[in-house]
């Protein structure tokens, strides 16, 4: 049932402090909760819509092409779990088919619809030999060391046990391999879904950090800084986008208090530029650390020069951390945290 929409508009607080908009936000929507959700067709068109306007997409797939191919070469056998209708895994076969080795692709995809697209594209790669399992990573019989390369994008937030799921996924590796998740942090857009869509609740990059440090796996860590842009174009369009970014169909009362949420953390000027950042984790497998380290430091040497900002820790838990007005914008390839094994 739809909550009662007030008749009165929430008194705009003014906002001074850091995150203030975000505790004005939480003390509207109190008693109002849960708000509605987006039909499978407003998920879609708004998915398409957001996508269109972060390059979040692009800039994962473009590292994660350039760390793998910069690899030594051999034979390449792929895992990608939860691989979705494949469209960064087909990037990622494109480039390791490159090399002239056979590349051996399997992806884990529940979802019948989604997995078939990814299959079909796949298969399309010149020297690539693809399969796709059906079943959720818990009911896919996967065989122990055998793959060079084992990928989780965006997916671990739906395993119902993510230490479990890491551990399967890192047992898959075989030696000299290389487990690397890209998963979100807690930040604004997503403290904005927790707010406001609560029973939508994962687990987001802190999580997995945890649950990789808790199983002491040497994992080098670094963030994409990514942004999305939501500067005000066509009405409809921008609803779309905005729902989608928090998960619910928004009353219109609380759109500008959204929007109050995302200013704060807006990046300067032009337009509304929000961070829209994910986080890579690389795990090596059953081989010496090193290698791996050596194959990331490659991979930031070749980024933008003005990414190159060494390779110091910086040891940070981004769910714990408050919002930030990120008024710079350092660089996409931000080294993030590094653990020695
Ligand atoms: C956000 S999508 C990401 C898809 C793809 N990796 C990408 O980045 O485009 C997450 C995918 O994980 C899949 N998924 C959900 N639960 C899963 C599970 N238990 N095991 C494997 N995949 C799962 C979903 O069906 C969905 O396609």
């Amino acid at each position: 049932m739809n909550p009662p929409i007030p008749t009165a508009l929430p008194q705009l607080t003014p906002t001074t402090a850091r995150g203030g908009a975000l505790r004005v936000l939480e003390q509207s929507v109190e008693g109002l909760l849960p708000l509605p959700g987006l039909t499978a067709e407003q998920y879609a068109r708004g998915h398409a819509l957001f996508e269109a306007r972060s390059d979040q997409r692009g800039l994962m797939t473009a590292w994660l092409c350039a760390l793998l191919a910069a690899r030594p070469e051999g034979p390449t056998r792929v895992l990608s779990i939860g691989c979705g209708d494949g469209s960064v895994d087909v990037e990622v076969a494109r480039t390791l088919a490159r090399t002239g080795q056979p590349v051996d692709y399997a992806g884990i995809e529940p979802n019948a619809a989604v997995a078939d697209r990814c299959l079909t594209r796949l298969s399309a790669v010149a020297g690539v030999r693809a399969v796709v399992d059906q079943r959720a990573l818990a009911d896919s019989p996967l065989v122990e060391g055998r793959y060079d390369v084992v990928l989780a994008v965006h997916s671990l937030y739906y395993v119902p046990d993510l230490a479990d799921a890491l551990r399967t996924a890192r047992r898959a590796l075989a030696p000299g391999g290389v487990l690397v998740v890209l998963h979100a942090p807690r930040q604004q857009l997503n403290q904005l879904v927790d707010v406001l869509a609560p029973d939508q609740h994962q687990p987001f990059s802190a999580a997995v950090a945890r649950a990789l440090s808790d199983a002491g796996d040497p994992v080098l860590r670094l963030r994409l800084e990514a942004t999305l842009d939501l500067t005000p174009s066509d009405e409809h369009l921008d609803t779309a986008v905005l729902d989608f970014a928090v998960q619910v169909r928004l009353p219109v009362f609380l759109r500008g208090l959204v929007l109050n949420v995302l200013a704060e953390a807006a990046l300067p000027s032009p337009g509304l530029r929000v961070p829209h950042p994910v986080d890579a984790f690389v795990v090596s497998g059953p081989v010496a650390d090193s290698e791996t380290r050596k194959l990331v430091q490659r991979v930031q040497r070749g980024a933008p020069s003005s990414a190159r900002r060494g390779d110091h820790d910086m040891a940070i838990d981004t769910e714990q951390r408050p919002p930030c007005r990120c008024r710079q914008r350092p660089s996409p390839w931000l080294p993030l945290h590094r653990t020695a094994g």
